[in-house]
């Protein structure tokens, strides 16, 4: 959801005015995608790096994700939405932990929609979970090394249960994966757009699924 403070600057407002629109365009986006029959939705909402910004902002991040956490908890329930995080929680406040668990508790049997929000998420950070649980299970025997495959793998990973995602949108015109989703992306179509996120919505969104559309998937295999 790149280009909040672009999109604030433009506007010679503060960086935190872009997150605030930023967190409007996630309310839009997320109501749009259910409307537009997408099942599952992936957010990079904090990345394991973004701790490094100035304290201020973290803070004015984290402030605007307990805002969105006690406001939108019940119209996600409504719209039938399943809240599932993926990161490193255990770094977050311990009040937005207990907000976490209790908006995935509340809305765990939801299917219209599966929302992933991604939080102090880093995609080797995630990687290397997999790999110290994989080594763990070994050293306990509980697998071989020969036993562990793709599917090993993947049952460790945040999104297990969940399939690897179709589509990455990059809003704001960057062009990488900065640490994002490393092994799940491995087939995933890209589209770059130029809009800054907080002015992405609807119509964008249907935009980016067009685009999709007409691209044609071959997973390596040569199709006639
Ligand atoms: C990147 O834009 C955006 C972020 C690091 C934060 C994303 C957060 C929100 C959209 C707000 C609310 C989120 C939730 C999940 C409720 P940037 O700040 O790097 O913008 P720039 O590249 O223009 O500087």
């Amino acid at each position: 959801m790149d280009g909040n403070g672009r999109w604030a600057k433009a506007r010679h407002l503060p960086r935190a005015a872009g997150h605030r629109k930023g967190m409007e365009a996630v309310r839009a986006v997320v109501r749009a995608a259910g409307d537009l029959g997408v099942e599952y939705l992936t957010l990079f909402g904090f990345s394991s790096e973004n701790w490094k910004r100035p304290e201020d902002e973290v803070k004015d991040l984290m402030g605007l994700l307990r805002i969105y956490l006690r406001r939108d908890a019940r119209d996600l329930h409504e719209q039938g939405v399943r809240l599932r995080i993926i990161g490193d929680r255990a770094r977050l406040a311990p009040d937005i932990q207990a907000q976490l668990d209790e908006v995935e508790a509340l809305t765990a049997d939801n299917t219209a929609l599966t929302l992933m929000i991604a939080l102090s998420y880093g995609g080797r950070d995630e990687l290397v979970q997999v790999a110290r649980a994989l080594a763990a299970d070994v050293a306990a025997g509980k697998i071989a090394p020969e036993a562990i495959d793709e599917a090993a793998f993947s049952a460790r990973l945040f999104t297990h249960g969940i399939p690897d995602p179709d589509l990455l949108i990059r809003t704001s015109g960057e062009q990488r994966i900065s640490n994002f989703l490393l092994w799940q992306m491995a087939y995933t179509e890209f589209v770059f757009v130029e809009t800054l996120w907080p002015d992405f919505d609807r119509e964008s969104l249907s935009a980016a699924l067009d685009v999709y559309a007409r691209r044609e998937r071959r997973y390596g295999a040569v199709v006639a």
